[in-house]
């Protein structure tokens, strides 16, 4: 038990999906896994741990943003021995050439979370938050053999999805070769690096930020059920 997780030992997999949702955690348990056991509900944010093909595979939810995320990232590596760690779940595009439903799978994320600022800025370091290479390598082989494309890509990890300055910052970025927009890779891959382990994001694109157009729900549903494929694949 850690204080935000109530798992005995063992009972989370070395290998974790992270989606943001605890209810999205909770779809992927029931209709992707086998023989599942649901570990924790403190605060409603589920955790399940279950077998893919054989494999044992836990899904935990971890909120949004990057606090949430490290709250539950770091007591999954810390107190449960999670070895591998990916991200599943969406993404504003802000890249034309990225379009609504598209795959993406992360490797690096730019951030200007308050988290790396506090761990790095006051030593003056920018930090580049990457993805797992081998993770990474693995996931694409995956969108591959199962025929689902995917571009792999860098991410801007945001601290604000109401952000005033949201539009400029974004453009800045395109420039820069980051294609799109969510709340959590960073974190992530920071905390990866910082314990050993293999961390990765796979998103969808739900929105296309500049456009301001959106997914429906059907749309959606199809589209995250290809990113689970792959991730299950891959983890
Ligand atoms: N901004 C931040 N996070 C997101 C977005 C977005 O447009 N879409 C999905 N996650």
């Amino acid at each position: 038990m850690s204080t935000h997780i109530a798992a005995e030992a063992g009972q989370i997999a070395p290998r974790v999906l992270l989606p943001g949702d605890p209810l999205r955690a909770k779809f992927i348990a029931e209709n992707f896994l086998e023989n599942v056991q649901c570990y924790s509900s403190v605060r409603n944010m589920l955790g399940f741990t279950g077998t893919y093909k054989g494999k044992e595979v836990s899904v935990q939810g971890t909120g949004m943003g990057t606090p949430s995320q490290g709250i539950y990232v770091n007591e999954l590596i810390q107190f449960y021995g999670a070895k591998r760690l990916i991200r599943v779940g969406t993404c504003g595009s802000i890249d034309p050439t990225l379009r609504l439903r598209d795959m993406v799978i992360v490797q690096a994320a730019a951030t200007d979370s308050g988290m790396n600022h506090n761990r790095f800025g006051i030593h003056g370091i920018l930090y580049p938050p990457v993805a797992d290479f081998r993770l990474l390598r693995e996931a694409v082989d995956a969108s591959e053999r199962l025929g689902y494309p995917a571009r792999v890509c860098t991410t801007f990890s945001s601290d604000q999805f109401y952000d005033e300055n949201g539009e400029e910052k974004d453009k800045l970025l395109l420039k820069y070769g980051v294609s799109c927009v969510e709340m959590e890779c960073s974190e992530l891959f920071t905390l990866g690096a910082r314990f050993g382990v293999q961390a990765l994001g796979i998103l969808t694109v739900s929105d296309m930020i500049f456009e301001k157009e959106y997914c429906s729900a059907k749309e959606r549903e199809q589209s995250f059920t290809r990113m689970m494929e792959v991730a299950l694949e891959t983890i």
